[in-house]
């Protein structure tokens, strides 16, 4: 596996397997209050919402369960949070039925638990599965089912699906049909689609909430909910807002798209030291503007020049075209020859195997890795933080950049480019802001493999420092921000204390612009008591 990072890959081919060496030795409930609470939880849910064709007692575990540990880690992926020393669930409760959802909900409440809900575990932050205060995680993973309906080019898919799951199934009934979401098969449909999504179909058809038509929510009294009974402003701002600000998603309805029998990849790297300064430089003023069934990404990795004996920054450009080599030639040479692109670096395969390509599997894997999740997940410690640019940064402005990577040694960046169909969506269709006039998306990424409070304190500041530098290239007024790579840095929350109001506003800026208001208000009528809270929560008026 080379050193490219595409989001995911980056945390496959880094990570180390550390799962056995976090089995804490003993556990304390925070106190016998909360130790009441749990047993009245349990009776709640044992008495009341457990149906004979699945007991509750078959989905929840508490510390005394032996699988309580495995339960837990099954999905968590930053192991910054998932330490023997981070704060654990009083229980887990796998839902196997909607109504151990519904019971989740109204016996947590009504005995005074805070909830967290978790369907793939992917928060960068770890919000969907720990917690400062007494909590109950809500896992959504067996609610996984995915239904094409492939004459009507829509499908049902539960929260708890992921999408590599959604993708095989997708392409299982057709092979001219895809879905505009996320490169990381692992992702959960939960988070990753309420939380706005998107993949490198991004340019062409829009965000994965762009491609939603339906959804099943329980809310906050334990209704189920479609989008007719649920309301056109809840299910506004279920797209792109968050779920877990608003209720339990249970299932998605998804509009697919079409895509030609074979797209054309490819992945070709460049070094600052030679020409990739003048590429990205050209990159930054084109990639927002190519034809929309391109796009084309950029990478940005410290890499050691053996021969030199110093380190250098690497540029990955990683393409996808919905459309074959031919087609594809003439556009970049028309408008990024700099880059050199030759058809020997072009491969034309079907849409499904673009996933895996993207994700970096070796040509030749099975179809059948998409289905994966992993038992134990690939762990390691990191930090993600994200900006918006809406101007070209200067070649100086980039010299300093590799400097400052090199330096640092740690943090690496993507470059997802917008235009296209974003353009064309306002600001407000959905919760999500960041529309037109953003050129692209920058995630940063830090990873360390070291335990320990030392080593995570030194890379967490990293990572800050290097956000801090990044200030007067990017968007301002406010630092716009991408929800679904969430940030603690930029404004939360403490959930055992009261709301403030300020804090919540300070981070909904960012992450929504002028969409927060908005958001405010629905939250307020569906959920007026903000029993949905967590650390960036919507919260309701006061
Ligand atoms: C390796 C990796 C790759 C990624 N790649 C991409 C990408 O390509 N594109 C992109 O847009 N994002 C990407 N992300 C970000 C990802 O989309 C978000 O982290 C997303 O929230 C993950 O969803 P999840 O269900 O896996 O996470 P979870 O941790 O389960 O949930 C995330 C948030 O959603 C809430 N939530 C989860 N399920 C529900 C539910 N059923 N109802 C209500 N609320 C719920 C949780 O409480 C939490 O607040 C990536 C993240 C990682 C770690
Ligand atoms: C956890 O342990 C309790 C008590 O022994 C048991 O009733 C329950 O079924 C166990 N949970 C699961 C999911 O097996
Ligand atoms: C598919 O579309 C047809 C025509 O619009 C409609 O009658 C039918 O109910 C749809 N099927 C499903 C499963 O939604
Ligand atoms: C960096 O990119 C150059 C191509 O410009 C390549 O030759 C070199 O192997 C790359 N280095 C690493 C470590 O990938
Ligand atoms: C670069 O080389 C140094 C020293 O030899 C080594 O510690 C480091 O891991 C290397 N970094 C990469 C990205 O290969
Ligand atoms: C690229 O453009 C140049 C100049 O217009 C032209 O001569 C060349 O044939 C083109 N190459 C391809 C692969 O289209
Ligand atoms: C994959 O490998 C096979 C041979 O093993 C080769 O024929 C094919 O062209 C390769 N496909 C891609 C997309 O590289
Ligand atoms: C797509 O991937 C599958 C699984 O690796 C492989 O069998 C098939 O040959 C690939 N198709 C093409 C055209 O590369
Ligand atoms: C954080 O990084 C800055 C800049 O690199 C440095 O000056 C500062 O001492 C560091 N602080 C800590 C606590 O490591």
């Amino acid at each position: 596996m080379d050193n490219t990072i595409t989001t995911c890959s980056f945390f496959l081919s880094t990570l180390t397997l550390v799962l056995s060496l976090l089995v804490p030795t003993s556990y304390s409930l925070s106190s016998s209050s909360s130790s009441l609470s749990l047993e009245n939880f349990i009776q709640c849910l044992s008495n009341h919402y457990s149906p004979p064709s699945h007991p509750a007692s078959h989905a929840i575990y508490t510390p005394k369960n032996s699988s309580f540990l495995s339960i837990l880690h099954m999905h968590t992926y930053n192991n910054r949070f998932s330490s023997p020393t981070a704060p654990k669930p009083l229980a887990i409760v796998t839902s196997l039925h909607e109504s151990h959802v519904q019971g989740t909900i109204i016996c947590a409440k009504n005995h005074g638990l805070q909830i967290r809900i978790r369907s793939g575990g992917h928060d960068t932050e770890g919000l969907s599965y720990v917690s400062d205060v007494p909590f109950i995680i809500l896992d959504m993973f067996h609610h996984d089912s995915v239904n094409v309906d492939i004459k009507n080019e829509t499908a049902w898919v539960e929260a708890g699906a992921t999408l590599g799951k959604v993708y095989y199934y997708i392409a299982k009934k057709s092979n001219v049909h895809a879905f505009p979401a996320g490169v990381c098969p692992t992702v959960g449909t939960g988070g990753h689609f309420s939380g706005g999504g998107y993949g490198n179909l991004l340019r062409k058809f829009g965000l994965t909430v762009d491609n939603i038509i339906d959804a099943k929510i329980v809310d906050v009294n334990g209704n189920i909910l479609d989008r007719k009974s649920m309301g056109e402003d809840l299910f506004w701002a279920i797209r792109g807002g968050g779920g877990a600000s608003f209720g339990v998603i249970l299932s998605w309805k998804i509009k697919l798209v079409s895509v030609t029998p074979k797209v054309t990849v490819f992945r070709v790297q460049r070094s600052v030291e030679k020409d990739a300064t003048n590429i990205v430089y050209k990159w930054q003023k084109i990639a927002s503007k190519l034809d929309e069934n391109l796009f084309l990404r950029t990478t940005f990795d410290v890499v050691n020049d053996t021969q030199k004996g110093k380190k250098n920054v690497n540029v990955t450009f990683i393409g996808m075209f919905l459309g074959l080599t031919n087609k594809l030639m003439p556009l970049l040479n028309e408008s990024l020859p700099e880059l050199g692109l030759k058809r020997s670096d072009c491969i034309e395969i079907p849409w499904v195997n673009s996933t895996l390509y993207w994700y970096n599997y070796p040509n030749g894997t099975k179809l059948e890795v998409l289905l994966d999740v992993p038992k134990e997940p690939l762990l390691s410690n990191y930090k993600t933080m994200s900006d918006y640019v809406k101007k070209p940064i200067s070649r100086n402005g980039l010299e300093s950049i590799w400097e400052f990577m090199i330096k640092s040694d740690r943090v690496r960046m993507e470059w997802n480019p917008y235009g296209g169909k974003m353009d064309e969506i306002s600001e407000s269709e959905t919760p999500f802001p960041h529309r037109k006039g953003n050129l692209f998306l920058i995630e940063y990424l830090t990873s360390w493999g070291e335990d320990g409070v030392e080593a995570r304190n030194r890379y967490l500041n990293i990572s800050r420092s290097f956000y801090k530098f990044m200030t007067p290239h990017v968007s301002n007024s406010p630092r716009a921000t991408f929800f679904n790579y969430r940030d603690l840095n930029i404004g939360a929350n403490i959930p055992s204390n009261t709301i403030k109001l300020d804090i919540a506003r300070s981070y909904g800026i960012k992450y929504y612009q002028g969409n927060y208001e908005r958001l405010v208000s629905v939250k307020s009528r569906v959920d007026p008591d903000n029993f949905f809270r967590y650390e960036q929560s919507i919260p309701p008026f006061h």
